[in-house]
This record gives C-alpha cells, sequence and structure tokens, in this order.
C-alpha cells in the first residue's frame, strides 16, 4: 500500500542485509516510523511489545525472527530455542506457530551452513503468499459487496462496520477484512466503513482510521459500544472483521468485542462476515471454547496515550490509581453468528463442511 506516495509493505528485508525493517505500528497514526530488528530478540519484542501486530503480520515477523537467530547461532539448540522464544510472544494468533513451525521445517534437514539462508528465502516466501493471499480474500470479498449493494434498498453508500485492524497493517499488505473494503472502493462501490475504536489499544480508531484515510475510503470512528444502535437504525449494511484463530467447525476468536458485534448483527438481522486467510484456521480445534485469549497488562486499560492539542505525545491514567483492571484480547464468536468466512479459496459456510469444501486436503481420514 502507498504511504505519501511510496509503495510500502509492513515488513521487508534491510538494503545492508543484515536486518529486517518494520513500520513500527505504536507510533502510528501521530509518526510514521520505521525500525530495523537485527537480532532474534529484537524481533520477539516488536511483536510483544505490538510494534508488529496482526496474526498474519506476526507470524511473517517470527519467520524473519528464526532467520535473524539462526545468522547468530544455525544449531538445532539454536533453532529450538528462537522458536519457543517466538511463539511465547503471544498466544492466540495461530499464524505465529503455523509460520515458526514452517520455517523450522524447512530449515532442520538442512546442513547449519545453509540453515539461515534457507530462512530467509521461506520468510520471504511467506511475505509474498501472504499478499497473494489477501488479495484473493479481495477478490472473492468484492463480490459478497457487490452483491450487498445491489440488494442495498434506500440511497447512500454501502455502510459497512469493522473492528479491530485487519488491514494491510495487520498482515504484509492488503489485509484481510479491508482489501475487499479497499476493491470496493477502487471499483467505485460507495463505501463508508464505520470503525470501532477498539478498546483498549486503539487498533481501530489509530490504525484502521489511519489506513483508510490514507486510501480515501470514506470513514466514521465510533466509540465501541455505537455498533448496535447503528444496527437498530438500519445504518450498517455489513460487518466484515478479521481472526486471529479460527476453528475447524468455524468459531471465530478475534479482538475483544468481535463477539457482541456479531450478536448484535445477528439480532437486527445485518450479514456477519469474518475474513481469512488458511494459514489462520486451527484444524486441530473445533471448539473455539479451547482457543488460549491472551490476557495483558492492565495498565493498557488503566491508561490512554494519545497527542495533546500542543503536539506533544502523552499517556494518561483513566480509572482510580486503586482500581485493577482486567485486560482479555479476544473472544470467540460462535460460528452460528457468523455469516461466512471469505477465504482466498472462496466464501464458505462457517461449518466445518464449509471449511472442507474449500480445503477439502485437510479432511481427516475416516477412522478404521
Ligand atoms: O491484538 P492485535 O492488534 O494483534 O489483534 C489483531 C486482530 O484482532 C485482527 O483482527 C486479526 O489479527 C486479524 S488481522 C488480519
Amino acid at each position: 500500500m502507498q504511504v505519501d506516495g511510496v509503495a510500502y509493505r509492513t515488513i521487508w528485508p534491510a538494503r545492508d542485509g543484515r536486518a529486517v525493517e518494520i513500520i513500527d505500528q505504536t507510533r502510528l497514526p501521530h509518526s510514521f516510523e520505521t525500525a530495523r530488528l537485527e537480532t532474534v530478540d529484537d524481533a520477539a519484542h516488536a511483536i510483544r511489545a505490538m510494534r508488529v501486530r496482526g496474526a498474519p503480520l506476526i507470524g511473517a515477523t517470527a519467520a524473519y525472527g528464526l532467520w535473524l537467530a539462526l545468522r547468530a547461532d544455525p544449531s538445532d539448540a539454536g533453532l529450538d530455542a528462537a522458536a519457543e522464544t517466538l511463539v511465547a510472544t503471544r498466544p492466540t494468533a495461530i499464524n505465529l506457530r503455523w509460520a515458526v513451525d514452517a520455517v523450522v521445517q524447512d530449515v532442520r534437514p538442512r546442513p547449519r551452513s545453509e540453515r539461515a539462508e534457507a530462512a530467509f528465502a521461506k520468510a520471504g516466501a511467506i511475505c509474498d503468499e501472504d499478499v497473494a493471499i489477501n488479495r484473493a480474500i479481495g477478490d472473492h470479498g468484492l463480490h459478497v459487496f457487490r452483491r450487498a449493494y445491489a440488494a442495498k434498498t434506500g440511497d447512500g453508500p454501502l455502510n459497512v462496520l469493522t473492528h479491530c485492524n485487519a488491514g494491510w497493517l495487520a498482515t504484509v499488505d492488503w489485509g484481510t477484512a479491508l482489501a475487499p473494503i479497499y476493491m470496493a472502493h477502487d471499483a467505485g462501490i460507495p463505501v463508508h466503513v464505520w470503525v470501532d475504536e477498539t478498546r483498549p489499544r486503539n487498533q481501530g480508531a489509530a490504525l484502521t482510521s489511519w489506513e483508510l484515510g490514507r486510501h480515501g475510503v470514506p470513514h466514521k470512528v465510533v466509540v465501541d459500544n455505537t455498533g448496535g444502535l447503528l444496527m437498530q437504525r438500519g445504518q450498517v449494511d455489513l460487518c466484515i472483521t478479521g481472526t486471529d484463530r479460527t476453528t475447524a467447525s468455524g468459531d471465530v476468536c478475534n479482538k475483544i468485542g468481535t463477539y457482541l458485534k456479531a450478536l448484535a448483527a445477528r439480532d437486527n438481522g445485518v450479514p456477519f462476515y469474518v475474513a481469512l486467510p488458511g494459514p489462520t484456521i486451527d484444524w486441530s480445534l473445533d471448539d473455539g471454547g479451547q482457543i488460549p485469549i491472551e490476557q495483558r497488562d492492565g495498565r493498557e486499560v488503566t491508561h490512554l496515550t494519545g497527542m495533546t492539542d500542543r503536539g506533544r505525545i502523552e499517556t494518561v491514567r483513566v480509572t482510580p490509581p486503586d482500581s485493577e483492571a482486567a485486560n482479555y484480547g479476544f473472544d470467540v464468536t460462535p460460528a452460528r453468528l457468523v455469516t461466512g468466512l471469505i477465504t482466498e479459496r472462496g466464501v464458505a459456510d462457517a461449518s466445518r463442511d464449509g471449511l472442507l469444501g474449500l480445503y477439502p486436503d485437510r479432511a481427516r481420514p475416516a477412522a478404521e
């Protein structure tokens, strides 16, 4: 995607061949800054501190993190330690483990002298694949948007509500939930996006709004509890979100608050779509209740950071000093509330049969 006329991905190898570079998402929307990751610890810290975030992008960062680790220590022990460090950074998004496993399986059979180079190539392939997948999600989602716009009664744009950030900043490029929005906008469908602020870290207010603004997509940021009212008033034509892990039965784990939007959508007859790449499906799980839910520092709830009118970045406390906070990062939307799963292979019902229709290669062999 373009930032001030320059095409960016969210992660790329540094020109000097000694690091990878990222867009530091903790600085957005107030400042666009890139950062170098030179060691596996830099990569792990970037994921944990959410300088990079979003399920596909943390997978891509971990893949490059293994390259950085193997440059320093290409032994089996070095590989295993780095994989463990990276997988431990964030527990919910399955793409992280998927990417780490993909690199480990590729490099382990190779001689030590070839491992770093192979990891670098594999990380690059994972990034390229992510971009291709998201483009395909955008194409399939565009059909959904076209149909929704054609079916819309009354004037005005197609009103879409999204939660968190599942745009290009959450992936290597294009995004998942935002890819159809970009494609619809580029195809001339008038789209207006309701952007949930997405407390506590405000990925909607800070990142989705920034992305949409750079692309010229009309949008409004709303506080997290607004969606129900908008849906009751007929001001939302469809909802679309990303996901950090989707079970083989179609339960969708995504940023905290997604479930409540899906409930409101069902109550008001608003279609609720989830966009996801194949690597986000956890084929080992049938029940979304088994997905580990990340709990983060309560300080993300008790404090807010933003820019003052004088242009200074400041952090302030919004709760009484003696109030504790709980900070659950994700929730699970049961498959029954999901209208469709938009993948790189097409749109599936949120069910085991629906997913297997698109990914027949994942069918478990029948028990003997
Ligand atoms: O905590 P985050 O910012 O990493 O959470 C991101 C989300 O919840 C996204 O919706 C999800 O990763 C899908 S991104 C394509």
